[in-house]
């Protein structure tokens, strides 16, 4: 039994966003994913898919990227990115009910993985009220924007917050902590959700939505105040998904 991760599939099963575009790596990235996944992934693990799923903007035009998650090995458990639109997050419960037993939206709850609990919300990254030149200076700064980011930072705190009372109202003490987005921005060294991940002693942070060389350092990576941050962007790892717990 083991417990892995990997974001941003990105797949379009039955929209024309072709990721092809955006490098080599992304050229057939969905048989990749289906090779690499069944290589490593076994019918008693479980695989936390951290966002971004897919390109269609209602269910309709997702259920063949979901059915191709379904096809997956082991237990699949999803977490929103910013592009699933499909995805309401006051509506979660109705996405658990369809696909019980089949696949696991995680939002406002949790999942059990052996004595921890797996915890989560889409998190948020401005990546800046600030403007950057190219040798990463700061040239401006937008306060209408950062007063948003704000906004949305303090909602998905509240999520996330509600995800770990449920894990601790249940008994567990030993949390994983999943996000879509980088927990800090290119000039934070903390945020909100580093914050929270050692208010409860997480045993890890798992991450997504980087996407290409230049942006794959944009947050933190390796151990920091004593917790893992793994990214787990499809094209970071050429699509094979990271060991989270063995
Ligand atoms: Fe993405
Ligand atoms: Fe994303």
């Amino acid at each position: 039994m083991a417990l892995y991760a990997l974001g941003d599939l990105h797949l379009s099963f039955q929209t024309d966003k072709s990721m092809d575009k955006f490098g080599k790596v992304w050229k057939n990235h969905e048989r990749k994913i289906e090779k690499y996944v069944s290589r490593t992934v076994g019918q008693e693990d479980t695989l936390v898919l951290t966002g971004d799923h897919s390109w269609g903007r209602k269910l309709p035009e997702c259920r063949e990227d979901l059915a191709f998650i379904e096809r997956l090995p082991g237990r699949k458990i999803l977490l929103r990115g910013n592009h699933d639109m499909f995805w309401d997050a006051k509506k979660t419960e109705r996405l658990n009910e369809e696909f019980k037993g089949r696949l696991f939206f995680l939002q406002n709850n949790f999942a059990a993985y052996q004595d921890y609990a797996l915890v989560g919300t889409k998190g948020y990254t401005f990546e800046g009220p600030f403007y950057l030149d190219r040798r990463g200076r700061i040239v401006g700064w937008d306060r209408e924007r950062e007063a948003q980011a704000e906004k949305l930072v303090a909602r998905e705190m509240e999520r996330l917050r509600e995800s770990f009372r449920r894990a601790g109202e249940a008994g567990y003490r030993k949390f994983i902590l999943f996000l879509h987005y980088p927990p800090t921005n290119i000039l934070e060294q903390t945020s909100p959700f580093t914050e929270i991940a050692e208010e409860y002693g997480v045993s890890a942070v798992v991450y997504s939505h980087c996407h290409g060389e230049s942006r794959f350092g944009d947050s933190i990576r390796g151990t920091f105040h004593g917790i893992p941050y793994l990214l787990v962007s499809g094209d970071y790892l050429n699509f094979h998904p990271a060991l989270v717990l063995p």
